[in-house]
């Protein structure tokens, strides 16, 4: 019988043989994917792995020293961090369209990656985290509709230029099998569990132009609505959870004062792939309690809405 225990056994043999005593390098995001392939991948083959974990100054609060801390200390995984979050915000200065947005964080991403990897001396392998989902979805695109809704970014093009071959030892596996392999690998529950996050981070949830303010402010929004998911105890109970910075100020009333301050969107949303989507239906108490705590606790927000859009029509992220 297939057992996750089984599974682990043979992928790490898997490795092994693949590998022989050749380098790896794995990109590290902090999300469940490429936080599981490591984990096994350091279990095959030990310091003949080494990630690089982009920094690209869109994550959430607290995020990046997280990974940091778990991969170095934990699991006692090489890991090098490169901080590229000036480079991003300088590049992405005055980009508002949400295409051109998405193709320069992925072309930065690659160009530090690479320059990273060339740094470490090159590798035989790059490993990734690339699910059964990812590798049909990639197959069906070619039959699939003509329009392209969104251009995700990954490393692509890079094994060729860098003339690596590929260790993907989640290529069978669904989601919800890969927290399994996680917890089987004794990885904390606050990685195995957490959300999907997509690979350009918050600038998507920033319509229009990203400032480093824009970003703080979202993050102190952002903090404040996953504080209260997980104190009503529904963070496993949703697929994905965020705030929206909107472009757009709007007039409010606080004390007997007039206020003229920026407005958010709240997401929260049930799926099983991503594909497509529900709206999460809270209770009105709980969405007025977070609403009063964003409009009292961060300056600068004065307006908060809720996004009830299911996808299809609406994609869960807004660009
Ligand atoms: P949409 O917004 O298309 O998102 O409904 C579907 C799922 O994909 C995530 N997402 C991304 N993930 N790179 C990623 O790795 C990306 O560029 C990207 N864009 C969206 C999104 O968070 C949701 O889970």
């Amino acid at each position: 019988t297939w057992t996750m225990a089984g599974f682990r056994e043979m992928e790490l043999a898997r490795i092994r043989e693949q590998v022989g005593t050749g380098k790896v390098i794995c990109g590290l995001s902090g999300g469940v994917d490429s936080s599981v392939a490591a984990v096994l991948i350091h279990e095959a083959i030990g310091d003949q792995l080494t990630c690089i974990f982009v920094d690209h100054g869109m994550l959430r609060a607290g995020e990046a020293e997280e990974v940091i801390k778990t991969f170095r200390g934990r699991f006692n995984i090489r890991l090098v961090h490169r901080d590229a979050s000036e480079l991003f915000l300088r590049e992405l200065d005055g980009v508002t369209d949400p295409e051109i947005k998405r193709k320069t964080i992925g072309r930065l991403f690659v160009e530090v990656f690479e320059e990273e990897a060339t740094k470490l001396g090159g590798a035989q392998f790059l490993a990734q985290g690339t699910l059964y989902p990812d590798v049909i979805e990639s197959v069906s695109f070619t039959g699939g509709p003509s329009v392209t809704i969104k251009s995700h970014h990954n490393v692509g093009g890079l094994p060729e230029r860098m003339n690596m071959q590929l260790v993907e030892p989640l290529r069978e596996l669904f989601k919800d099998e890969v927290r399994d392999l996680g917890r089987e690998l004794d990885i904390p529950e606050a990685i195995v569990g957490r959300h999907p996050f997509p690979g350009p981070g918050l600038a998507i949830r920033i319509p229009g132009n990203i400032t480093q303010e824009k970003l703080d402010l979202l993050r102190k929004v952002d903090t404040v609505f996953l504080e209260e998911i997980r104190a009503a105890g529904l963070y496993d109970a949703i697929w994905q959870a965020f705030a929206v910075l909107l472009p757009v100020r709007t007039v409010g009333v606080m004390g007997d004062g007039r206020t003229y301050d920026q407005a958010c969107a709240l997401r929260a949303v049930t799926s099983t792939d991503g594909m497509t989507a529900d709206v999460y239906p809270f209770d009105m108490s709980f969405l007025n309690r977070v609403a009063g705590r964003i409009v009292n606790e961060v300056r600068g927000i004065n307006r908060v809405t809720y996004d009830i859009t299911s996808k299809p029509p609406g994609t869960i992220e807004w660009e």
